[in-house]
């Protein structure tokens, strides 16, 4: 299993086939690492509708690389880009990095209307939103290990515990994370850290990434039922939670994997800082009441009536309850503002608020 280094990708283009693009088959984690062949932006629509790849960052890029991938294996780039575009919007609603991505890359569409390099920009600059994420999210450590620092010293070095959600971490992103990215930073740092990890049903992104993950870099951990959060905080467990999130309104209201909310309350009850570490890639700017604008993605119910794990040390799914049990499975919840202690950018921490990402992002104010 590879540690995640400096060099660590979670999608990269094919070293003796560049019209292969690869990925991590996160489906598999972290019974199986097996690495994944993109060859057509079909493979790549697969593989962002079906959770080979997840978390908003990576969902983005492998959008660009789709898009890539469908003008590098057509005869008609340009149709062929925006015939891809429109059926990749469609694949995870949430995620706003999707819109994101698939916007820059049809502007290039625009901008080279005819140009026979077409494929070539287009895969330039598929790499390049890869690579400034990685920047994205070590800015994101760089702010957020502060806030672990001064936790650290006011217990007098003692071990800080964080809570997270979901999966927010190298695997989401390029490299880093987000919401991991400045517990790997306080690690390097020396600082004393330890996380509880949320297992985060119904995929469980908590106990087969985030452990994974967190283990494979040898950072101390914890895994927990979802339901656990509130205890361990009403016992002073918790020093601070940080999740990650797929939507953030220009007000700051944020959207993240189900149960993100209920964690949000359970810390604003214990007076506990809850802080979302968001790359500026995941604000929509053009949403303001996360509640009622934010699209929520709800998804195939046998995720919830199965489970993934290994029997006999082989891989199988099980189901849980009975076959005609009625479903109902909505991905996604919205903490409020309110909730939000702060936003962890990549340019530094803010208020949630439209004022406290207009003060960092000041270019944005007359989207
Ligand atoms: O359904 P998923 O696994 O794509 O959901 C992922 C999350 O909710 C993450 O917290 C979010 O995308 C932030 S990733 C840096």
């Amino acid at each position: 299993m590879p540690q995640r280094g400096e060099d660590f990708r979670t999608i990269w283009l094919k070293p003796d086939d560049p019209k292969v693009v690869q990925i991590i088959d996160q489906r598999l984690l972290p019974h199986e690492y097996r690495v994944h062949d993109l060859r057509s932006w079909e493979d790549g629509l697969v593989a962002i509708a079906d959770m080979y790849v997840r978390g908003a960052p990576l969902i983005g890029a492998t959008a660009a690389w789709s898009l890539y991938l469908a003008a590098v294996t057509s005869g008609e780039p340009e149709r062929a880009v925006r015939a891809a575009a429109a059926a990749l919007l469609k694949s995870r609603p949430t995620a706003v990095n999707l819109r994101w991505a698939v916007d820059r890359i049809l502007a290039i569409v625009d901008r080279h209307r005819g140009d026979a390099a077409l494929a070539a920009l287009i895969r330039a600059d598929a790499q390049a939103i890869c690579d400034e994420d990685i920047e994205i999210s070590r800015g994101i450590g760089k702010h957020g290990v502060a806030l672990l620092e001064a936790i650290s010293s006011r217990k007098g070095g003692a071990t800080v515990n964080v809570l997270t959600h979901c999966n927010a971490g190298s695997l989401a992103t390029i490299n880093w994370g987000t919401a991991t990215a400045p517990i790997y930073f306080a690690q390097q740092q020396g600082i004393d850290v330890h996380v509880w990890v949320d297992e985060t049903r119904p995929r469980n992104q908590g106990s087969q990434l985030t452990a994974w993950e967190l283990a494979t870099n040898d950072v101390p951990h914890t895994l927990i039922v979802d339901n656990a959060g509130g205890h361990l905080m009403q016992h002073g467990e918790v020093d601070i939670v940080i999740t990650g999130t797929d939507r953030t309104t220009r007000c700051g209201d944020v959207a993240n994997k189900i149960g993100t909310y209920l964690k949000a309350l359970a810390a604003a009850d214990n007076n506990i800082p809850f802080y979302v570490a968001l790359p500026s890639t995941t604000i929509d700017w053009q949403s303001r009441d996360g509640i009622e604008e934010i699209p929520i993605e709800q998804r195939d119910p046998a995720e919830v009536r199965d489970i993934y794990g290994l029997c006999d040390g082989k891989p199988v799914r099980v189901r849980t309850t009975t076959e005609d049990t009625p479903i109902s499975n909505f991905a996604f919840d919205v903490t409020p503002a309110r909730l939000v202690t702060g936003l962890i950018t990549e340019r530094g921490i803010c208020e949630a608020s439209e004022a406290g990402l207009l003060g960092l992002f000041p270019e944005m104010a007359a989207s």
